[in-house]
């Protein structure tokens, strides 16, 4: 049997998560490669969709180009059903690092705004303790130097993401070096950081269920 290519499991990923989607439904829609896919194989299948709400300019331009209708969360009477992200760490408590992509404030928002959140990822994602990938925070220009001290203080490396402004007009700090064991303890405590937008540990809220590609197939963690 070949070993299937990363790109390869995010489109089977992808496949699997267009499964959960309810024709004719609001659906949140995260951002980054695997949503890419995401988005490509929902038109693929030709799901008719009442509306998106997406977390980002980038999804939200890669779904009017396939057809689909962008809203925001005005729009929204009640909360959607469901959001869809991928994740660039994840845990067996499915609680993740996100940002990756510098969208993780707006993803908090839309996520906060649905009743269930599927994650997808290919394996390569999970991990025993989240922070080897550096955790993105998204703070106040002025504030990055107080952000700076206060997360050295908690035993990270922050450094500045070069050239990197969110759709929020924000920059990124991404903390090298942390061993997030308590990611909703660590979630809480930054959030807590005068000049802190949003931190991209996602267990306050976190996924309720994981669809992971790997070479034998798309598992389901919940
Ligand atoms: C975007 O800001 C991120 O939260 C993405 O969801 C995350 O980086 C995963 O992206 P990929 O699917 O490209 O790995």
């Amino acid at each position: 049997m070949t070993i299937p290519d990363q790109q390869a499991l995010k489109i089977a990923v992808a496949r699997a998560a267009v499964a959960e989607v309810s024709a004719g439904s609001i659906l949140g829609v995260g951002t980054g490669s695997t949503v890419d896919c995401f988005i490509d194989e929902l038109a693929r299948a030709r799901v008719g969709l009442k509306a998106a709400i997406s977390s980002s300019r980038r999804s939200a331009a890669r779904l009017e180009s396939l057809g689909y209708r962008v809203v925001g969360l005005e729009s929204l009477q009640a909360p959607m059903d469901l959001y869809i992200d991928g994740a660039d760490e994840i845990n067996s408590a499915l609680c993740m690092i996100k940002g990756g992509g510098a969208a993780l404030t707006q993803e908090k928002i839309v996520a906060s705004a649905a009743k269930r959140f599927i994650c997808i990822v290919d394996a390569s994602k999970r991990v025993e303790v989240l922070g080897k990938f550096p955790l993105p925070i998204e703070v106040i220009e002025s504030a990055i130097t107080p952000v700076s001290w206060a997360i050295r203080a908690m035993g990270g490396d922050p450094v500045v993401r070069p050239g990197v402004i969110t759709d929020n007009g924000h920059p990124i700090i991404d903390v090298h070096g942390l061993s997030i064991t308590d990611p909703v303890a660590m979630e809480t405590a930054i959030n807590q950081i005068p000049g802190v937008v949003a931190n991209g540990i996602f267990a306050l809220r976190r996924a309720d269920l994981a669809l992971v590609a790997s070479a034998q197939g798309v598992a389901r963690l919940q």
